[in-house]
């Protein structure tokens, strides 16, 4: 029987995946000082085993201030570049490619944790000052950013470099600059967040150069034959904000450096005012779509695609090359195996789960 496309390896320069299914990036909330432990080598070794093509690692932050919340995973020093090591080795023993997300949270730096609140910790509570692109908030009654000037923006685009040397290092054989949900990639490319008016603010250029010198010092650090993917958010939802035009144009930049793999289509995180017309399965799907037919870049689909039928249309059309799964891999880290089942496929498994398909 015809193999469906999902489940046909994919190649990125030298990296080969099993099958075009990733194990989207999530947060555990699980750190301590940016150091991560045995509940990261669990939750992705049992997804890893589940038969994902690549698994990716929640949002690696590239420095203590970069953090989402006090217990987000960081990679900035050699305990956390051991534990990760770890990471990358358990997931290529389970037959995946090891991914690695590498984040700076900007002006949401400084957050509780999801289920305490998710809310701005203030200063006087254990919190810190954000920093990023203006002095602008994210939400009402958060520490106000600490607008950077043009030569930390240097810094942390140097942080971006260091993180990038560790994960080669550690064994990371993808990895994804996280360009979106209104992090710091995303702070300096929307309007709704810089204000800037020197070269790192202004029209697109202006606003995508931040990233565009992320990914040229990433690239110093990370080899020629591995792939890099960026992470963005494709639509800003929200009046005056980013729209899926300028995302196609920022694709045709990146695609045109030729140092960028794949453009992983998500959206939002921005703005507090956003309105989401409606979210239905797969409603960031025509994102992907469009950036790849229009950009010409690879990229991958995510958001409500629960269903392996639907996984194997947005590849097989052409809308994506491959697709991620977050929260259904969440509730089930053998969703892979469903899914080839599903589709009347035999998996690319380890011997010991072999008869998982069966
Ligand atoms: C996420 N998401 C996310 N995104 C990201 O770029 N970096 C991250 O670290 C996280 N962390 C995270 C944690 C948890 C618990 C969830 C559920 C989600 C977003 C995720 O990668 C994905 O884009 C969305 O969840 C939409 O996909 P699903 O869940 O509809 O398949």
């Amino acid at each position: 029987m015809h193999t469906p496309l999902l489940f046909q390896p994919i190649s990125f320069r030298s990296v080969t995946a099993r099958n075009r299914i990733v194990v989207a990036p999530m947060c555990q909330y699980s750190a301590q000082d940016g150091l991560g432990s045995d509940w990261h080598v669990q939750h992705l070794g049992a997804r890893a085993a589940g038969g994902a093509g690549i698994v990716m690692t929640e949002a690696t932050h590239v420095s203590a201030i970069g953090r989402i919340t006090p217990h987000c995973l960081g990679l900035w020093n050699a305990d956390h570049q051991a534990l990760l090591a770890r990471l990358a080795k358990v997931i290529t023993m389970c037959g995946s490619v090891p991914a690695i997300q590498i984040a700076h949270a900007g002006r949401k730096a400084s957050s509780q944790v999801p289920w305490e609140g998710g809310k701005p910790i203030p200063l006087d509570q254990g919190g810190w000052q954000p920093v990023a692109p203006s002095a602008l908030p994210a939400v009402r009654g958060a520490t106000v950013p600490h607008a950077l000037s043009a030569s930390e923006v240097k810094d942390i685009v140097g942080q971006f470099a260091a993180t990038a040397r560790m994960a080669r290092e550690a064994g990371f054989k993808i990895a994804e600059i996280h360009g979106a949900h209104g992090y710091l990639g995303h702070s300096f490319l929307s309007p709704v967040s810089n204000r800037r008016n020197d070269a790192y603010g202004g029209d697109l250029n202006g606003r995508a150069r931040f990233l565009l010198e992320v990914v040229e010092a990433i690239r110093g650090e990370w080899p020629e034959d591995l792939p890099l993917w960026v992470r963005l958010s494709c639509t800003d939802w929200v009046e005056g904000g980013l729209t899926i035009e300028d995302t196609v144009a920022v694709a045709r930049m990146l695609a045109a450096t030729g140092k960028v793999d794949l453009v992983d289509c998500s959206s939002g995180g921005v703005s507090h005012e956003q309105k989401i017309p409606s979210l239905h399965p797969g409603y960031q799907v025509p994102f992907a779509d469009a950036v790849r037919n229009q950009a010409g870049i690879a990229t991958g689909a995510v958001g409500l695609i629960t269903e392996p039928t639907h996984a194997a249309e947005i590849v097989a059309n052409g809308r994506a090359d491959v697709v991620l799964v977050a929260r259904a891999m969440l509730a089930d880290p053998a969703w892979p195996i469903r899914a080839a089942k599903a589709l009347g496929v035999k998996p690319d498994l380890l011997p010991q789960y072999l008869r998982a398909a069966v």
